[in-house]
């Protein structure tokens, strides 16, 4: 019998042809998010399950699936939304497509940075609303990035990507995270490592790009914000939970810092209604990896690292425990 795959949402065409090789697919007609009753009930009987960020994945869910599932694979990096031991305790491989999106990501995170800290979205509005301006010298100032500090939090691949672009425009770069980076990276990048608290003191801006865990939710609370400088800019292209939001959005109305751009939210899709009444922050709706080019790669990577467990092979990027 052919395996039976289960994919939750429309994904492009050259991954599904994958998935076609390999087994049975079933996919929601129309697409839709599928609610957590859907969810359990179509991957009843699933060897594979393609999924996406917004699909819990559990021990109740391998559960509705049975005892034949052998791999559930996200089309994302982040996998906050797998209860991995549980999987894994079911003898459940679970992969992620990290790499592909990385540069797609770095460059919404920059294109944030860029959007606050020169005040894009304020003139935009100004020009929509058909407000009346004028050239002038002290007309919408940004703020300049040569020779200012970036301090990311979490060099991974993503953080690097980000660090590179900002050693272009001519920052410094500090960071932070579980472990120290490969010496060749900090070399590459002139980067230096602080602890947290060191790095939201001295940074100019501070982008996130730490996976969320139990560890690194609101790790930028209150206290992390007031000892942001005044000046500082906030960009948070990893998951909203990282971030306190409601205090994001007193610090930024108070002018405890000076502005973010945030492409992820604490309870996506709502976004604080206080954040949407504020001049000083860039929104985007988690469009990180949204470019054609990325979301066909980490289709196709997801398809590949299903298709590879089916057939008893190593996947790709498998997540470990
Ligand atoms: C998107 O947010 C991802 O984790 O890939
Ligand atoms: C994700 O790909 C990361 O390691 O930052």
């Amino acid at each position: 019998m052919k395996p039976r795959i289960v994919v939750t949402r429309k994904i492009p065409e050259p991954a599904l042809e994958l998935l076609r090789e390999a087994g049975q697919v079933w996919l929601p007609e129309p697409d839709h998010l599928l609610s957590t009753e859907e969810l359990h009930a179509a991957v009843a009987g699933a060897d594979a399950v393609v999924s996406t960020l917004q699909d819990r994945v559990d021990g109740a869910f391998a559960d509705a699936a049975g005892p034949q599932l052998k791999v559930v694979s996200t089309i994302a990096v982040g996998y906050d939304n797998i209860d991995v031991p549980a999987l894994h305790a079911r003898d459940v491989v679970v992969t992620n497509t990290p790499g592909v999106l990385t540069d797609a990501t770095a460059d919404l995170a920059f294109g944030l940075l860029l959007s606050v800290t020169r005040r894009l979205g304020e003139g935009e509005r100004l020009l929509r609303d058909r407000k009346p301006w004028q050239f002038h010298l002290g007309f919408l100032l940004g703020t300049g990035l040569q020779g200012k500090t970036l301090g990311i939090v979490g060099l991974g691949q993503i953080g690097t990507a980000v660090a590179r672009r900002a050693r272009a425009f001519g920052m410094d770069i500090v960071y932070t995270g579980r472990r120290r980076a490969a010496e060749d990276v900090e070399r590459e990048l002139s980067a230096r490592y602080l602890p947290l608290e060191e790095l939201l003191r001295s940074s100019d801006v501070v982008s996130l790009h730490c996976p969320l865990t139990p560890q690194t939710r609101h790790l930028i609370d209150a206290d992390a914000l007031a000892s942001m400088k005044p000046t500082a800019f906030l960009i948070n292209t990893t998951r909203g939970p990282v971030v306190d939001e409601e205090a994001l959005a007193e610090a930024l109305a108070r002018g405890v810092i000076a502005g973010a751009g945030l492409d992820v939210f604490e309870k996506e899709p709502e976004v604080h209604p206080a954040l949407l009444e504020l001049e000083n922050v860039a929104l985007t709706p988690h469009l990180g990896s949204a470019t054609t080019e990325t979301r066909t790669a980490m289709a196709v990577l997801a398809a590949r690292n299903a298709v590879a467990v089916l057939r008893g092979e190593e996947p790709p990027t498998p997540v470990r425990s």
